[in-house]
Parts: structure tokens; C-alpha cells; sequence
């Protein structure tokens, strides 16, 4: 009887970056297939696993599992959520881990960096939405917020609105925006940029498609500055008054289910009995399987709110795996050269 190892692939987030899973045309489409694949039976898609540390800043970790029926993947996001990190440490407020195994003998085949791929999915989330529900012709996208979703964000509506031209961008700190700016204009070069200097108000008066991604957790984007014809991805907690869903055509939900009873503007307002079930018009794969019309006119402004649906996540992360894996990316890691009572130096070891 031969040894029976098990190794598991290591990719961090250069690994995937080099190996050309940085793409969000794929993880827009991966998406897509993903809502569709989860509606017809493919996917389990259980709860997941909430640890909140502070209730004030919402710092938590999350686990959030799936299962690709068809591909036979199960896999988990363990993502950390701390909104202070950039201000009290100059890090990152999100980062991820994914987990992937195969389900014939269940064995673990991945662990591999998941930031990268949970703010794509974001993003790609948010770009399906826009290629629905965003005028074809939008020129100007406005941002409150200047992280790593809105970066991540920018990219993905350019990929599905091509015709984007001029971004602004309003932040906290104006040495955010300038950050923004900084890094942005190097990837999309065409691109004009207006830093906002804190203006909240400048970035998204005239917008077509506006983008509130921010660790606030108050109502910065008011009412009054929405114009017709906008889409609006509101991607953080509590960033916009009450006033806003109520003033939209209509209101999107990746998932309204999972959305309605966390921490976003429309869960408060679900809570606070302002908003009901009848109000959302619908989630995100009624639109994909064209059992509901998106945009119908020009005038519509258009509420669009994701939660994350952890399946896609999994999704996205197995399409990088069969990207990198195979090549000369990452690090094979043995977890286990033989079973624990076969090893020859067990007893040298062991203690009872
Ligand atoms: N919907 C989803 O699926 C999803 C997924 C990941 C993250 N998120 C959320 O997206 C949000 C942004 O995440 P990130 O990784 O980009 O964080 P980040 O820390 O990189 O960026 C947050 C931005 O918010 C800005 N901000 C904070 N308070 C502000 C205020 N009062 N006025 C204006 N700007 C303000 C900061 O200056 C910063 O530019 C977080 O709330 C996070 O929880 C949502």
C-alpha cells in the first residue's frame, strides 16, 4: 500500500495577479453563470458565520461557505471586515482567505489569498447590475468613497460601460482622492479624474452612475443630488438617507433575502418599517434570466444594493484556481505525508 498523502496548493495574491485571473471581464461573466447556476439547483448555499468584535465600526470575520455542484468544489470565504485599519494602521480594511477542496474524496486542493478575488466579485457583482440597469451611454461615474471597492468598482464599469469618460471622486481625506487619482489614472489612462476635496456633493451632481462605497455608517448621499436617469451600487452599511430608495424607480437586490435583514440603508429602512418586500423590484438573476425587464427608459433612477453571495465568491476563486494551478505559480504544500498510524516514527512522537 503506497503512502497517502495529501498536498494542497498555495497561490497568493501575485500568483494570481501574474498568472492572469485579474480580470474582470471573466469574473463579470463567472457571475452571471453563477446567479443562473444557483437558481437551477447547482449550488448549496448555506448560512454564514457572523463574528462581530465591535458593533460601533461592524469590525468582524465572516465564513461563508458554498458548494459548485456540478464542478464538484466546495469552498469558503474567511473574510475580515476592519473599517479602522486604514486610519489606525495604514492597512487594508478587507482581507481574504478561500479555502477550496474537491467533494469525490473531499480532500482540500487550494488555500489562496481571497482579497483580490472578494473585491472582484464586488465589483463584478456591481458590474452585471450596471450592464442591466445603467444607461448604455453613461459618461460620468461619481464615488463617495476612495477604497478598495471603489477602485475595484471603477474598473468593473468601465468593463461593461465602455463609455465612461470622466470619474470623480469625493472621500474623507483629500489625500485619499489624490490616491485614487494617483493609481487609477495609471489603469484607465483615457479616463479624466476630478478629485471632489471632500465635496460629497460634487462627485455626484451630474453622475450617471454613482457608487457610494465607504466605512461610514451615516446618511452622506442625500436625495437631492440624484439626477433621473442614474444607477446607483451602494456597496458599504448606512451611506444614504432614507430619501434616496425612496426616490428610485427601482430598487435591485443581488439578493433581497439576504439583504433585508443585515446592517445596509435598505435593511434599516426594512426594520424601521419605511420599506417593504413589495418595494424591491427584484434580485440581480430575474434579471440575467430575462424574467424582468432592467432599464426601461432613460429616466429611471435605479437603486442597486449587494449584499455578497458567497457562491459567487467560490465561483470566481475556482475559475482563477484552473487559471493558476498547473503552472509554475504558487507553492504545493504536503498537509499530511501518510495517515497518522501508518508513519514509521510515530511512536518517537506520540504521548498518551
Ligand atoms: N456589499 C458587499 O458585498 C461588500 C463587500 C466588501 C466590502 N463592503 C463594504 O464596502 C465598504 C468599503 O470597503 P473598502 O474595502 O473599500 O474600505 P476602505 O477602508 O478601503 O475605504 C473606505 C472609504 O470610505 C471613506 N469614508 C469613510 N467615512 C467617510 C465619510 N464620512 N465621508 C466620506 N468618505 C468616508 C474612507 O475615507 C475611504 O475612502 C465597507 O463598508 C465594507 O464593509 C461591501
Amino acid at each position: 500500500m503506497g503512502r497517502k498523502s495529501i498536498y494542497i496548493d498555495f497561490f497568493s495574491q501575485e500568483d494570481l495577479i501574474k498568472a492572469g485571473c485579474f480580470n474582470l471581464k471573466m469574473a463579470v461573466s463567472v457571475t452571471k453563470k453563477a446567479l443562473v447556476d444557483n437558481q437551477q439547483g447547482k449550488v448549496l448555499f448555506p448560512d454564514k458565520i457572523v463574528q462581530i468584535f465591535d458593533k460601533e465600526t461592524q469590525s468582524r470575520i465572516n465564513c461563508l461557505p458554498a458548494t459548485l455542484l456540478n464542478e464538484k468544489i466546495c469552498g469558503m470565504k474567511w473574510v475580515s471586515v476592519f473599517p479602522q485599519n486604514p486610519v489606525k494602521f495604514g492597512k487594508q480594511n478587507l482581507t481574504a482567505v478561500i479555502l477550496l477542496s474537491e467533494i469525490e474524496t473531499g480532500f482540500p486542493i487550494a488555500v489562496m489569498d481571497g482579497t483580490l478575488c472578494s473585491n472582484m466579485r464586488v465589483g463584478a457583482v456591481g458590474a452585471v447590475a450596471a450592464e442591466y440597469l445603467a444607461k448604455e451611454d453613461s459618461e460620468t461615474i461619481g464615488f463617495i468613497g476612495a477604497g478598495e471597492q471603489a477602485r475595484m468598482h471603477l474598473l468593473a464599469m468601465k468593463s461593461v460601460r465602455p463609455a465612461l469618460k470622466i470619474c470623480k471622486v469625493a472621500s474623507k481625506f483629500e489625500a485619499e482622492e489624490e490616491k485614487f487619482i494617483y493609481d487609477m489614472s495609471k489603469v484607465i489612462p483615457d479616463m479624466e479624474f476630478k478629485k471632489c476635496s471632500t465635496n460629497l456633493a460634487d462627485a455626484i451632481i451630474d453622475s450617471d452612475i454613482i457608487v457610494t462605497a465607504t466605512s461610514a455608517q451615516a446618511p452622506l448621499l442625500k436625495a437631492e443630488w440624484i439626477k433621473e436617469g442614474v444607477f446607483y451600487s451602494h456597496i458599504g452599511g448606512w451611506e444614504d438617507e432614507y430619501a434616496v430608495a425612496k426616490k428610485a424607480s427601482k430598487i435591485v437586490c443581488d439578493e433581497w433575502n439576504a439583504v433585508k435583514h443585515r446592517t445596509q440603508t435598505l435593511s434599516r429602512m426594512y426594520r424601521d418599517k419605511e420599506l417593504s418586500d413589495t418595494d424591491i423590484y427584484a434580485d440581480l438573476h430575474e434579471l440575467v434570466m430575462n424574467k424582468k425587464p432592467g432599464r426601461e427608459n432613460d429616466k429611471e433612477f435605479i437603486y442597486f444594493n449587494a449584499v455578497g453571495l458567497s457562491y459567487i465568491d467560490i465561483s470566481i476563486a475556482y475559475e482563477m484556481y484552473k487559471t493558476v494551478s498547473g503552472k509554475s505559480y504558487g507553492v504545493k504544500l504536503q498537509m499530511q505525508d501518510d495517515m497518522i498510524f501508518n508513519k514509521d516514527d510515530l511512536l518517537k512522537h506520540i504521548k498518551i
